[in-house]
């Protein structure tokens, strides 16, 4: 299998990189600068190396350096950023201090006739983020791209196919940044591109198996897509020395807790421990209506249950999580204000008694897994369903919860749902739900007076659920649903649209 090494050196946007290879359908691997040697990295047969940015100047004491032999292997290389400087340096060019020329953001590039331009017009927008530059270039090498502060935002030395560039074409604002990568790895390195999710897959089973060996693994599964990628690709790995504990906290869409089960025991013959813990959850949130504290509980909760589980199974040497690459992102910002208590299975961990945490799923991104949910043949509704909060409908139901509010709360947004899906509203809106509000208000249900709560809908649209615009739903698809839950949900009276962006609100009202 052709792959691409992606050699960190520390920037922000390395996994990125690693994405856009695997975006060509190129495996690209990621591993830190002191991790490997040259001559493993010859022998591993890697079919071109990209050295990523880096926060540090080459001449600092504490730069991540690397061994210069790697620019005489004869391997393709791709300096970014950093990477760029890093090459000049190793190669006997110099760094300067960028000082009032420092670029950041979008800047207008010129480049000369290179392999690595092609298709690319003569001037262009890069996204150039440095403060550092390349002064002098090394022997053998030329020059193949400028802007107007900077004399070197691209150097070649095209006869050892050694390539570099001081702009990021891994990141979007970079106009042809896909097509510099594709000239690189197809042109240079000289790619085929053959490489899919499945072969990710195979891959993954294979590590996964040598790694376990006979040992057991303990799942906490939670019915999204990331916990169920991870667990059907362990359970593909090692079958039955995979357990999964599913808890079902009675906070669940309607049916969901059934289809959960029904997926991962008939489709999948996978161990499967359900966990039908309402009652506790619901004991415990008696009266609360404090949307932290519901959380709070239900968190805590979730992981006591847990904890009372896995401690009737005794040792278990490995704890599998679907951790993503962008969770991973967002828990290391740890200067942001809490919004809301986002409960995950992050403290799983401490009350688990296990050797090692399994995380297959790390380096991919979240449209990466659902490909790979495909390929490993997870039914469609699961790979595809919207995001769900961990704390359920628990914070879709304002005010107290009771069994007979949660019960309104499912039919109501089961109808919502499928009216959506009916009229394919799935394909504009990202995330589509009920919310039970604690507002009662009067009206007439077969010339009787009736007084009953308000559900309102929620739709919106958004790219990464950072910000989020409310979906403008054809009109007949909120009368259809709005009619429908009025009538066939006992309770509820009025139904209302909310047209509110994120911010000032968030998607969820809790
Ligand atoms: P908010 O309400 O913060 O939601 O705008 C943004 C996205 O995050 C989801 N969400 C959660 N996901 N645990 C999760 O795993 C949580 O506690 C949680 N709270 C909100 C929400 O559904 C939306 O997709």
């Amino acid at each position: 299998m052709e792959k691409i090494l992606v050699l960190d050196f520390g920037g922000q946007y390395n996994q990125l990189i690693a994405r856009r290879v695997r975006d060509q359908h190129i495996y690209a691997e990621i591993v830190a600068y002191n991790k490997i040697t040259t001559a493993e990295i010859v022998n591993a047969g890697y079919k071109g190396v990209i050295f990523t940015g880096g926060p540090n100047s080459v001449y600092d004491p504490a730069s991540p350096h690397y061994d210069p032999a790697i620019l005489d292997a004869g391997i393709p290389i791709l300096g970014i950023c950093y990477g760029c400087q890093l090459m000049a340096f190793m190669g006997g060019g110099k760094i300067c201090a960028a000082g009032e020329i420092s670029e950041y953001g979008k800047t207008e590039v010129k480049h000369t006739a290179s392999a690595l331009f092609g298709g690319v017009p003569e001037s262009s927008v890069c996204w150039m983020s440095h403060t550092d530059y390349v002064k002098t270039i090394p022997a053998g090498f030329i020059v193949s791209a400028v802007t107007a502060h900077c004399p070197c935002a691209a150097m070649e030395n095209a006869e050892k196919k050694l390539y570099a560039v001081q702009f990021h074409p891994e990141v979007t604002h970079t106009a042809y940044g896909n097509q510099i990568l594709h000239n690189f790895l197809f042109d240079i390195c000289g790619c085929a591109g053959d490489w899919h999710m499945a072969d990710f897959a195979e891959t993954s089973v294979k590590a996964l198996r040598e790694k376990i060996g006979d040992k057991k693994v303990l799942c906490a599964l939670s019915g999204g897509v990331d916990s169920s990628v991870a667990a059907v690709l362990l359970h593909k790995a090692v079958g039955d020395q995979l357990t999964c504990i599913f808890v079902d906290h009675g906070l669940l869409r309607k049916n969901e807790g059934d289809f959960v089960e029904e997926t991962f025991t008939k489709t999948f013959s996978m161990n499967l421990i359900r966990v039908n813990a309402q009652k506790r959850f619901l004991k415990k949130l008696k009266g609360v209506t404090d949307p932290e504290k519901k959380r709070k509980i239900i968190g805590k909760q979730f992981i006591r249950v847990f904890e009372i589980e896995g401690k009737k199974l005794g040792h278990v040497p490995f704890l599998a999580q679907g951790t993503i690459y962008p969770d991973i992102i967002e828990s290391g910002k740890d200067d942001a204000d809490t919004i809301k208590s986002h409960h995950n299975v992050g403290g799983i961990p401490d009350v688990i008694d296990f050797d090692e945490i399994i995380e297959p799923l790390a380096n991919l991104f979240k449209d990466e897994v659902r490909k790979l949910g495909e390929a490993l043949g997870i039914p469609h509704e699961l790979v595809w369903r919207q995001p769900f909060p961990g704390p359920g409908l628990g914070v879709r139901l304002i005010g107290r919860i009771t069994e007979e509010k949660i019960k309104m709360l499912q039919d109501a947004d089961a109808i919502f749902r499928e009216e959506m899906d009916k009229a394919g509203c799935n394909q504009i809106s990202n995330q589509y739900f009920a919310v039970l509000t604690d507002t009662k208000s009067v009206g007439v249900i077969g010339d009787k007076r009736a007084y009953g709560y308000t559900v309102a809908l929620r739709a919106v649209t958004t790219d990464d659920f950072m910000t989020a615009e409310w979906t403008r739903l054809p009109l007949e698809v909120l009368e259809k649903a709005s009619s429908r839950i009025a009538n066939e949900v006992k309770g509820v009276n009025r139904v209302v649209y909310d047209i509110t962006s994120k911010p000032p609100a968030t998607v969820e009202w809790e």
